[in-house]
């Protein structure tokens, strides 16, 4: 077991939420019990529909989407999906979403005494008018966001960052400030691509979220920033396609780490990843611990 932010996982490996539905999609696909914990869609108080007209684009180095949050809400999850997922026995994180304090906090409330490990505030999602990234942007109402959830639960509370921000250090540590007891980033990029045929946005949402290896640089450099400055752990995601982009995000300072669209070229990733990992570890005689930020302390060495 490992201990992130108070809530305890398998291992150090899970998927990003929103590249993994609720679990039950990848079922059939791969041993779900292998992963760490299992991070769900995003979910509301209410259900959602999403964004309309095309919703996904393939990019050089991974992909483009607006999906903007379609989900059945909480209600919906904790009848329909959660029993399901009890009967894996894999912790359970579950991703928040809400376009205000309040719906967040609803969200929450719902989720009190269901059995779920812990929470992933997501403020961060690029791809809705209302909530997500415009919360996750400032440090303002990040904060305000985080310890109005806080004040409600008990829960590990995991917040998910934007990397759409001129200073990822200052949003992290409003973060922490309010009450966060781990940090996961990145969500995706803003980006867009343009159909030259019908000269035209192809996105019905005109802007999306860009994932997968062109952002992992990106992704390695926010998690050094930030692990280099706050106390609670950083849960790393963003390009991971294999075990060597893994340790990148542990040397530079994360505590576990996420696969999101690497799934979807190749989706049993994550059932071995886990093992990969230790098998490393051993080859090195390291430590995780050991492993965990080593990057910064031979930069200082
Ligand atoms: C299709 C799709 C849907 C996503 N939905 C969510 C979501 O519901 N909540 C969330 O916090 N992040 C969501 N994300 C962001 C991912 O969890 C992840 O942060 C991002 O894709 C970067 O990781 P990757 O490069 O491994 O995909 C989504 C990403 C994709 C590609």
């Amino acid at each position: 077991m490992v201990d992130i932010g108070g809530a305890k996982l398998k291992n150090r490996f899970m998927n990003a939420s929103g590249c993994f539905g609720y679990g039950v999609e990848f079922d059939r696909l791969m041993d779900l019990k292998k992963l760490g914990a299992i991070v769900v869609k995003g979910v509301s108080t209410v259900p959602w529909r999403g964004n309309s007209g095309v919703r996904i684009a393939e990019t050089p180095a991974g992909m483009l989407n607006c999906i903007g949050l379609e989900n059945p809400g909480v209600d919906y999850f904790l009848t329909n999906y959660l029993p399901f997922l009890k009967e894996k026995e894999i912790p359970i994180v579950v991703n928040v979403v809400g376009r205000s304090s309040e719906e967040y906090v609803e969200v929450v409330k719902k989720l009190a005494g269901s059995g779920v490990t812990a929470l992933e505030v997501n403020i961060s999602c690029p791809n809705v008018k209302a909530g997500g990234m415009s919360i996750g942007t400032s440090p303002e109402t990040a904060n305000q966001v985080v310890k109005a959830v806080r004040s409600e639960t008990d829960l590990p509370l995991w917040v998910k960052l934007s990397p759409n921000v001129t200073d990822i250090v200052e949003i992290a540590l409003a973060v922490e400030d309010a009450g966060a007891d781990a940090l996961t980033l990145i969500n995706s990029l803003t980006g867009m691509t343009i159909d030259v045929r019908s000269k035209k946005p192809l996105l019905g949402n005109i802007t999306g979220g860009l994932s997968g290896p062109a952002i992992r640089p990106i992704a390695v450099r926010m998690v050094y920033q930030v692990a280099g400055r706050v106390k609670i752990p950083v849960i790393g995601v963003g390009g991971i396609t294999c075990l060597e982009d893994a340790l990148e995000f542990f040397m530079a300072g994360a505590s576990a780490v996420q696969v999101g669209s690497g799934l979807f070229r190749d989706h049993t990733l994550l059932e071995r990843l886990p093992s990969e990992f230790e098998a490393y570890l051993e080859e090195e005689g390291l430590t995780a611990e050991e492993l965990v930020g080593i990057a910064r302390r031979n930069v200082n060495a």
